[in-house]
């Protein structure tokens, strides 16, 4: 299978590139705030619960966000050619998590590619985004600003974690869509 990990703070482009790679390579996107997104739609008691999270920018707790992970790789694994992960794995709890799921099913990461956008950049792109996303974390400053930091205080101990299995990778993330989707494929076609 070919497993990947989109990396990077929000607002770093990991659900359009998304988008542009499964078809291409015939593989799953899971992304966990979309998930999350949905439960809240549907007013699921997880989506409730989760709620309280999204709402301060704050990352819902690691059981429940694993136990979605979960379910989604005992639907889909068999079905698709891999998976593209974005939005999760966010604490190394998850990441080891997510590895200890994977090798359950024979499987494992095969590389993180992380997008790299200045924090400048990925705040210009929330607050547009935010514009017409209908995303309630999107429309306010203090959320956006409390996202960043709990990425570089949480979610940047997935980097480090990958880093030791040597299966990280930097692109450079501020190009227009199609540059940094070409940097991402010269990557992927080296890995399949
Ligand atoms: O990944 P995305 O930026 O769409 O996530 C939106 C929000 O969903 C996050 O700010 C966080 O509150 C919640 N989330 C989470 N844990 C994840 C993914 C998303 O808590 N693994
Ligand atoms: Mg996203």
């Amino acid at each position: 299978m070919l497993n990947l990990i989109l990396f990077g703070p929000p607002g770093s482009g990991k659900g359009t590139q998304a988008q542009h790679l499964v078809e291409q390579y015939q593989l799953l996107h899971i992304s966990t705030g979309d998930l999350l997104r949905s439960e809240l739609k549907n007013e699921t008691p997880l989506g409730l619960e989760a709620k309280k999270f999204i709402d301060k920018g704050e990352l819902v707790p690691d059981e429940v966000v694993i136990g979605m992970i979960s379910q989604q790789l005992d639907l889909n694994i068999g079905k698709v050619k891999g998976f593209i992960f974005d939005g999760f794995p966010r604490t190394k709890a998850q990441a080891e998590a997510l590895d200890k799921l994977l090798d359950f099913k024979g499987t494992a990461i095969t590389q993180v590619l992380a997008l790299d956008v200045s924090e400048d950049e990925v705040v210009e792109r929330i607050v547009n985004r935010g514009k017409t996303s209908g995303r309630s974390d999107d429309n306010n400053k203090e959320i956006i600003k409390n996202r960043f930091n709990i990425y570089l205080k949480e979610t940047t101990a997935v980097a480090e974690h990958y880093k030791e299995f040597d299966k990280f990778t930097l692109i450079p993330g501020e190009g227009t869509i199609e540059e940094v989707l070409g940097s991402l494929q010269d990557v992927i076609n080296h890995l399949i």
